[in-house]
C-alpha cells in the first residue's frame, strides 16, 4: 500500500511530460531513504541550527480585556538548512522546490510561551517547501491566544503592551539559534510584518509599533547553555469613538440634568430630590456596564470608572444639597423664627454677591401701601377707640355741639353700647388675624426666598465642579498618548499612487 502512491506519481509524471520525466518521486527516495526527522540537522553535535523566524500578522482579532487575553491570527515563517536535505537540481531534472509533509522533516518546534489556552502549536501542520542546497522553509498559519496584561488606567483612552513570545519547546540555545528573516533591501525584519494587502483592520485598536527582539537568557550554571526567546511586542492603542457615542456621551448628558434640579421651585417638594436620585440611578447602570467589560482588578480603577464616581458623588451632594434647601424653604413661623442674621446672609449679601440684583425689593415695596389701606386704617380706627372709653368716644363731640339737649338721647345709645363694644371687639379680631396672617405670610416667603438663594449659589458651585471636574478627568485621557518609541511604525504608510505610464501596446 505504501508504494502505491510513489508509483502513482511517477507513472504520472511519465505521462505528464514529454520531453524529461519528474524527478520528484527519485528525489524524494533520494532525500527521504535515509533520513530520521527526529535528529537534529547538525553534523557534529556541537553545531548549532540557525534558525530564521518572520511573524506576519494578518488579524488582530481581539483584546478580552476581561480575560486580559490577546488573539492573533498569524503566519509563522520558519527557515532553516538542512545538509541532509542538499540536492542540485541539475541531478533531478531541474526540481526547484519538493514539498513534503511537516511530519517526515526535523522541525524546530517552535511554540507560543505565552499562550493562554495550552494550543502552543500552530493551527494547520503545512507541508515544507525543501529547496536546491538543502534549504528549509515552513509556513504555518497559526491563530494564537496570548496573555497580555491589560493596563485599566485610562480605559477607554489606553493603549496596551502585549507580547507574543515565541522559543524552541525542546532545543536550547546551543542547539537552535534564532535570527530574524532579511527583507528585500537585506535589512533584518525586527518587527512583525503586517502585508497592508492581506491585514484586516481591526475596529477597536490601532497598532502602532510591533518590535521584536531575541532575548538570551543564561543558564543557571555557567556551561548550562541558556535559552533564546523571540519577543514580538505589540504597542496597541484603542480606537475610543465606540466609547465616546456609546458610554461617555449619554454619561455626561444624564450627570448634567442632575443640575435642573436646582430649578425646580421648593413647593415641588420632593420631586428636586426625585431628579437627583433618578440620575444616581441611570450612573449606577453606566458603572454596571463598565464594570463587566474590564477586568476584576483592584490594581488601578479606570478613567471612566473614576468619572462616574466621581459623578455619582456630585449627584449625591445635590441631593442632600436638595433636602437642606427644602428644610429651610418650608420652615414656617410657628416652627423658627428667621435670625437677622439669616435674613442678612441670604436675602442681602448672597443676592448681591450672584449679582442677581434683588428680587425681594419689588414686592416688598408694594407691600405698604396695601397694609396701609386695609390694616393700617383699621389700626388707626382701632386705636382711636382703644385709647378712650368707648362711651365718652361716641358721646364727646355730641355733647360739645348740642349741649345738655341731647345728653338724654346719649344716655339711650350709651344703654346700647354691649353691642356696639361686640361690634368693635369683631372688628379688632378680624384686624388682628388678617396682621398675623400677613406677618406670617411674609415669614413663610422669607424662608422660600433663602431657599431660593441657597438654590442659587449652591447651583453655581456645583456646575464648576461639574464641568471642572469632568474636564480634568478627560483630560486625564487625552494627554495618555503612545510614548514616541523608537521603533518604525508598525503599518507603513501607503506609498502615495504613481501615475500610470500608459500601457505599450497604445505607443505606436
Ligand atoms: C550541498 O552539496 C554540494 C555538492 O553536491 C556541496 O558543494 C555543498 O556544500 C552542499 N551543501 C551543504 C549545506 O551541505
Ligand atoms: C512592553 O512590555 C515589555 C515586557 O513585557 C517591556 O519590555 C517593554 O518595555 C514594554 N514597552 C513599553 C512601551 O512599555
Amino acid at each position: 500500500m505504501v508504494g502505491v502512491l510513489p508509483a502513482a506519481l511517477l507513472l504520472l509524471g511519465l505521462l505528464g511530460s514529454g520531453k524529461g520525466k519528474n524527478e520528484e518521486l527519485p528525489l524524494y527516495h533520494h532525500l527521504f531513504d535515509n533520513y530520521d526527522p527526529e535528529s537534529r540537522p547538525v553534523r557534529e553535535p556541537e553545531d548549532t541550527v540557525t534558525v530564521t523566524l518572520k511573524v506576519t500578522l494578518t488579524n488582530l482579532i481581539s483584546l478580552n480585556e476581561k480575560e486580559e487575553t490577546l488573539t492573533t491570527s498569524v503566519w509563522i515563517g520558519i527557515d532553516w538548512q538542512d545538509y541532509r536535505l542538499n540536492y542540485s537540481k541539475e541531478d533531478f531534472g531541474g526540481v526547484e522546490t519538493l514539498r513534503v509533509p511537516s511530519e517526515l522533516v526535523w522541525l524546530p518546534e517552535i511554540v507560543l510561551e505565552n499562550n493562554i489556552d495550552g494550543q502552543f502549536d500552530v493551527a494547520y501542520y503545512a507541508n515544507v517547501l525543501v529547496y536546491e542546497g538543502g534549504f528549509v522553509t515552513w509556513l504555518p498559519p497559526a491563530i494564537y491566544r496570548s496573555t497580555c496584561t491589560v493596563e485599566v488606567t485610562y480605559f477607554p483612552f489606553d493603549w496596551q503592551n502585549c507580547s507574543l513570545i515565541f522559543r524552541s519547546q525542546t532545543y536550547n540555545a546551543k542547539e537552535v539559534e534564532f535570527t530574524f528573516a532579511v527583507d528585500d533591501n537585506g535589512e533584518p525584519v525586527n518587527k512583525i510584518d503586517i502585508d497592508t494587502a492581506a491585514f484586516t483592520e481591526n475596529g477597536e485598536w490601532a497598532i502602532d509599533f510591533c518590535p521584536g527582539v531575541i532575548r538570551h537568557h543564561d543558564g543557571s550554571s555557567a556551561d548550562s547553555p541558556g535559552e533564546t526567546d523571540v519577543i514580538y511586542t505589540l504597542i496597541i492603542r484603542r480606537k475610543p469613538l465606540f466609547y465616546i457615542i456609546n458610554i461617555i456621551v449619554p454619561c455626561v448628558l444624564i450627570s448634567g440634568l442632575v443640575l435642573l434640579a436646582y430649578f425646580l421651585p421648593a413647593q415641588a417638594g420632593g420631586q428636586k430630590c426625585t431628579v437627583s436620585i433618578n440620575v444616581l440611578l441611570a450612573q449606577t447602570v453606566f458603572l454596571f456596564l463598565i464594570a463587566q467589560k474590564i477586568p476584576e482588578t483592584s490594581l488601578s480603577v479606570p478613567l471612566l470608572g473614576r468619572y462616574l464616581i466621581f459623578v455619582m458623588v456630585v449627584a449625591t451632594l445635590i441631593v442632600m444639597n436638595c433636602v437642606i434647601v427644602l428644610n429651610l424653604s418650608l420652615r414656617t413661623p410657628t416652627t423658627h423664627t428667621v435670625s437677622s442674621r439669616l435674613r442678612h446672609v441670604f436675602l442681602e449679601l448672597l443676592p448681591r454677591l450672584l449679582g442677581s440684583g434683588s428680587p425681594p425689593e419689588g414686592p416688598r415695596a408694594a407691600w405698604p401701601p396695601r397694609r396701609a389701606s386695609s390694616v393700617g386704617l383699621l389700626l388707626r380706627a382701632e386705636e382711636l377707640i382703644l385709647k378712650k372709653p368707648r362711651s365718652e368716644l361716641v358721646f364727646e363731640g355730641q355733647r360739645h355741639r348740642h349741649g345738655t339737649r341731647t345728653a338724654a338721647l346719649c344716655q339711650s345709645l350709651g344703654a346700647a353700647a354691649p353691642e356696639i363694644r361686640c361690634c368693635v371687639d369683631a372688628v379688632n379680631f378680624v384686624a388682628e388675624s388678617m396682621r398675623d396672617q400677613e406677618a406670617a405670610g411674609e415669614e413663610v416667603s422669607d424662608w422660600v426666598r433663602m431657599g431660593k438663594a441657597l438654590d442659587n449659589i449652591c447651583f453655581w458651585a456645583a456646575l464648576v465642579l461639574f464641568s471642572v471636574g469632568s474636564s480634568l478627568i478627560f483630560l486625564g485621557g487625552y494627554f495618555n498618548q503612545v510614548p514616541d518609541l523608537p521603533y518604525p511604525p508598525c503599518i507603513q504608510p501607503e506609498p502615495a499612487p504613481t501615475s500610470i505610464s500608459p500601457p505599450i501596446s497604445s505607443r505606436k
